[in-house]
């Protein structure tokens, strides 16, 4: 019996890292629909697409073909934009900047949820994002909302970034989450919420062994649930 797991919550609170897990465990397909939102956002500033033009998104989206693919070295999946392999150009400072207001574009995002709800259309599941649960699948088996406090949320990131980008701050770092963490949360289009029946997550304190042990617990209680309703 398979499900859809929905993990949504602030920026950089490790939501890719448990659903990576989760998905390797369980033998699911993990997607990162931040990815997603970040490949659009680098072929809109690639063709400088103005972001006040509702026709210019219109048409430009017609143009983007998304699809992942599985790197078998790393056993991660990547994003390909129009095929061409995306996976290290989105994490780019530029792309990071400029990420939360394209995501809260309504064109963009009808865009982006019309290919997350295909995806998951015969479950088995692991999705992370900001709207998983509220909007992509409100239905799935297991929602979970990930925070952790602000200043480890920065150290984080600010460790992920600093191998490829040396010449980073802790202030950029910090500057740049408040920014998407209020712009995701204060949009008009589908702000990230935590759904009512979401399993709230803390890991401030929680090493990535125990926050996984945690949500299969959860999933084994979501299955027998499903299970029993069936
Ligand atoms: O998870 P991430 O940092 O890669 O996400 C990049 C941005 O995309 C983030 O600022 C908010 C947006 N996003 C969104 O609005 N909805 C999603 N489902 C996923 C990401």
């Amino acid at each position: 019996m398979k499900i859809i797991i929905a993990i949504d919550g602030y920026s950089s609170c490790g939501k890719s890292t448990l659903a990576k897990e989760l998905a390797e465990q369980m033998h699911y397909a993990y997607i990162d629909t931040g990815a997603m939102y970040r490949a659009i956002t680098l072929y809109f500033l690639r063709e400088n697409v103005s972001l006040k033009h509702k026709e210019e998104i219109e048409a430009a989206l017609k143009n983007i073909n998304l699809h992942f693919e599985l790197n078998p070295e790393t056993r991660g999946s990547e994003m390909y934009l129009n095929d061409e392999n995306v996976a290290r150009n989105i994490r780019d400072m530029i792309v990071a900047d400029k990420v939360s207001e394209v995501a809260a574009i309504k064109e963009v995002r009808h865009f982006a949820v019309e290919q997350q709800q295909k995806m998951g259309k015969h479950k088995g599941l692991v999705m992370d994002g900001r709207d998983i649960g509220t909007v992509v699948f409100p239905d799935a088996e297991l929602k979970i909302f990930m925070t952790a406090d602000p200043e480890i949320r920065v150290k984080r990131r600010f460790q992920e970034l600093y191998p490829t980008n040396p010449l980073i701050t802790l202030d950029e770092v910090r500057h740049n989450l408040e920014m998407r963490d209020y712009i995701d949360s204060n949009r008009e289009e589908s702000p990230l919420r935590r759904a009512e029946d979401a399993r709230l997550l803390d890991n401030s304190e929680m090493s990535r062994e125990e926050q996984l042990k945690l949500a299969l617990q959860w999933v084994a209680e979501a299955k027998e649930m499903k299970q029993s309703l069936a």
